[in-house]
């Protein structure tokens, strides 16, 4: 989920029937098969182990877009998180008391293929293979539980500060392993392009993660990202909502947001 205001979408999500069962296109179907063929070799050698363990538990059809009653099954039994099926955008407020009730939200349609590499609305594959594979993880479910209680009770100004950290951890992040650097961010993960730029071009930053800088960085949603932080471990991620966050919202406040590093 990018909670982004977007001011319309071209896209419906589906209702679910009386079963709670979402009847997905069978062009949709082959939109999702065509982008999980892909994505799931293109990522292997570049997710991090984390992630490519919650893949492994979540065992996604190629044949069938995913209902959220299975997934809530999988991810229940090892984080206790579940997913629920949301119309094509939502607001903040329902997305953050979703988080804090240990609920991913999931849009319930699939790309255009005419999208198949790119499109702002957070679609059924940028959320299900994009973060779920992550919320296996406990220690990083947990963090995704604190940020959307700590946002949920947020006031506006710090709620923009708190999307940064959101951006360039969930989203965006990138991870130092034994095996060398890796992936963790949805946003990343569910891009072709993107996994393979965010890892391997000479282009983009890549800092050490540090909760100050991150508040004070904009971004810009439609381009390649310019730069990203690099954590240790997820407990990082939780010590920092764990730690006096509001401290740090108030010094990012008080210093302000470095100039972008894109053009506007
Ligand atoms: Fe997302």
């Amino acid at each position: 989920m990018k909670f982004e205001t977007y001011e319309k979408t071209k896209y419906t999500a589906h209702l679910p029937d009386k079963n709670g069962h979402v009847h997905y296109t069978p062009e949709e179907t082959s939109v999702w098969h065509d982008l999980l063929v892909r994505q799931e070799k293109i990522v292997a050698p570049r997710a991090c182990d984390d992630y490519l363990q919650g893949l492994k538990i979540l065992n996604l059809s190629k044949d069938e877009v995913p209902q959220c009653k299975e997934l809530s099954k999988s991810l229940m039994r090892v984080s206790g998180w579940t997913v629920v099926t949301v119309p094509a955008l939502i607001s903040a407020d329902e997305f953050f008391t979703l988080l804090s009730r240990k609920i991913f939200p999931v849009a319930s349609f699939v790309r255009f293929r005419e999208e198949i590499d790119y499109l702002q609305e957070p679609d059924i594959f940028h959320e299900v293979f994009g973060h779920c594979p992550m919320l296996t993880n406990p220690t990083y479910a947990d963090f995704m539980e604190r940020y959307g209680i700590l946002a949920l009770k947020a006031h506006s100004e710090d709620r923009i500060l708190l999307a940064r950290l959101y951006w360039f951890t969930v989203e965006f992040g990138l991870i130092n392993t034994k095996k060398g650097l890796r992936i963790y961010g949805g946003g990343i993960l569910s891009s072709k392009n993107e996994t393979i730029y965010a890892l391997e071009s000479p282009t983009p930053q890549r800092l050490p993660f540090n909760g100050l800088e991150a508040l004070r960085t904009p971004y810009r949603i439609d381009i390649m990202q310019p730069v990203y932080f690099v954590i240790n471990n997820f407990s990082e991620l939780y010590q920092l909502l764990d730690g006096n966050i509001q401290d740090l919202l108030d010094q990012a406040t008080r210093l302000g947001e470095y100039p972008p590093l894109f053009a506007a």
